[in-house]
């Protein structure tokens, strides 16, 4: 009688144990260092063929190396995202090769300088947009016709807290972010009826290559330490590292996220919820 309730399998013991995304077929946008690196790892330990798109060819090597030391699957694709053809060509290819693409992370960004909207330039401005959002629409497209063919798929944004909050002298930056987090409302409306589930995971601040500013790593200085650390104002009493966020894209790319579309997941050790 309960089973009426049940209309969808369950993931079984031995499934998990194989991985959580076994045999899926992901990509992975940034993915040479920093948090995509994390996420390409840890999707390669859970049984997933990674396919790494880095516009920087030597962290793009290094981390296709440290899967195949860890015994996992991956291709790499020295790729600027931002770059529309390239970028059809590479989804061409992964399908081509391995014939549908499961998980699409859109991940790549950068930090620009911090400028004020007195100080930066209409350049620098669409140069952020560009990467940051544009790359996040394009790459959507691409690869999302794909997910319809098959009624399936899952797409994860890497937004950031600065999508609803800002420190200032990032605007176009925060914009992306912002952007980013409404784009997951409207394509999760949008793609919903092809069973593709689209969420979000804002982080708050990581410790990673990005936090490096001028050779200093923004999460360590004093000022950092005292108001964030000391005084509590991230809760949890730490800034977060990349594997804190990892777990997360993980999980929206898993089966146990499987009724939950549209969805901003934040990841900031509290930070949002202090005043
Ligand atoms: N570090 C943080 O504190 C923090 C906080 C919130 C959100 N985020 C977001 O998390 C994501 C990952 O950040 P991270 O800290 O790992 O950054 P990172 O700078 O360490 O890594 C970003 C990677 O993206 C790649 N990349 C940049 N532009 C590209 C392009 N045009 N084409 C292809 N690859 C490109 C870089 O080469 C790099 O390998 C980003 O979306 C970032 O905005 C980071």
């Amino acid at each position: 009688m309960l089973e009426m309730f049940y209309r969808m399998p369950l993931p079984r013991r031995g499934d998990v144990s194989m991985g959580l995304l076994a045999g899926q077929v992901c990509i992975v946008t940034g993915a040479g260092q920093g948090l995509g690196r994390s996420v390409s790892l840890e999707m390669a330990a859970e049984g997933a063929k990674v396919m790494l798109l880095e516009r920087n060819p030597a962290t793009l090597h290094t981390v296709e190396a440290e899967v195949s030391a860890a015994g996992g699957i991956s291709r790499s694709f020295d790729l600027d995202v931002t770059d529309y053809g390239a970028y059809g060509s590479v989804v061409d290819s992964i399908v081509r090769e391995f014939g549908r693409i499961d998980v699409l992370v859109n991940n790549a960004a950068i930090n620009p300088p911090a400028r004020t909207i007195l100080q930066d330039t209409l350049e620098d401005w669409r140069r952020t947009i560009a990467i940051n959002l544009e790359s996040v629409y394009m790459g959507s497209k691409l690869v999302a016709p794909h997910m319809v063919e098959r009624k399936s798929g899952r797409i994860i944004h890497i937004a950031s807290i600065q999508g609803f909050a800002s420190s200032g002298e990032v605007g176009a930056y925060n914009a992306a972010k912002g952007g980013i987090i409404t784009l997951t409302k409207s394509m999760a409306v949008e793609l919903g009826p092809y069973n593709i589930l689209v969420n979000a995971v804002a982080p708050g601040f990581m410790s990673t290559p990005m936090s490096i500013i001028n050779g200093v790593n923004e999460t360590e200085t004093p000022e950092f330490l005292e108001w964030y650390v000391k005084k509590g104002k991230i809760p949890l009493r730490r800034t977060g590292y990349p594997e804190d966020v990892s777990g997360t894209v993980i999980f929206l790319a898993s089966n146990y996220c499987r009724y939950m579309t549209g969805q901003l997941l934040v990841v900031d050790g509290g930070l949002m919820s202090t005043f």
